[in-house]
């Protein structure tokens, strides 16, 4: 049976450290849905439709991937969409606590999906959307952080 997974979050903006993650991903399962969400927590500096376009732009070349919005749970749209589970990377022990406390959440919503971690690269340990947006913003060089397809795209999004 074909398996279908989502890779969720802000992607505000996506960085090398998400690619990473959706392009293993997409080795793995048969489809993936790449989900650009709301997280309440958070004040987005790229619109949905700016981050859509960046993370379509990333990944044209992986035909088994589509990227989409939606508001609401995770775990409904999972249920509506008969996804099997949620993908997460994990840079480090930090990330822990959080991830699993949304994992923990989604399973009690909707106890079907499981959810996979896989380890960041080791590159990407050290990686967030936020402190691509501050190097950026003050100037400094992002080319090793952000995609090179849609570099000069985000550099103009946060200079702006
Ligand atoms: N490489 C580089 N950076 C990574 C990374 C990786 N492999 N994995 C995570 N990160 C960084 C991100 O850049 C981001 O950095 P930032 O905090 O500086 O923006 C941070 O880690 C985590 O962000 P992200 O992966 O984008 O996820 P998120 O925590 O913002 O997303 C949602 C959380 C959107 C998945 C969650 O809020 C959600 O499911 N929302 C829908 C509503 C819902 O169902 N809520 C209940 C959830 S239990």
């Amino acid at each position: 049976m074909k398996k279908t997974v989502i890779c969720p979050g802000s992607f505000d903006p996506v960085t090398r450290g998400h690619l990473d993650i959706i392009n293993r991903a997409a080795r793995m399962f048969d489809c993936v849905i790449v989900g650009v969400l709301v997280n309440s927590a958070k004040n987005p500096s790229f619109s949905i439709e700016e981050r859509i376009d960046f993370l379509r732009e990333a990944t044209k070349e992986l035909d088994n991937v589509k990227v989409v919005s939606f508001d609401g749970l995770l775990a409904e749209y999972c249920r509506q969409n008969n996804v099997d589970a949620v993908v997460r990377g994990l840079r480090a022990v930090s990330d822990f606590e959080y991830e699993f406390q949304m994992a923990l959440t989604n399973k009690k919503l909707n106890p079907q999906l499981e959810t996979i971690f896989l380890s960041a690269d080791a590159d990407a340990m050290y990686l967030s959307s936020s402190m691509v947006r501050e190097v950026a913003s003050m100037g400094g060089d992002i080319s090793n952080f952000v995609p090179e397809c849609i570099h000069d795209k985000i550099v103009r999004g946060l200079r702006k």
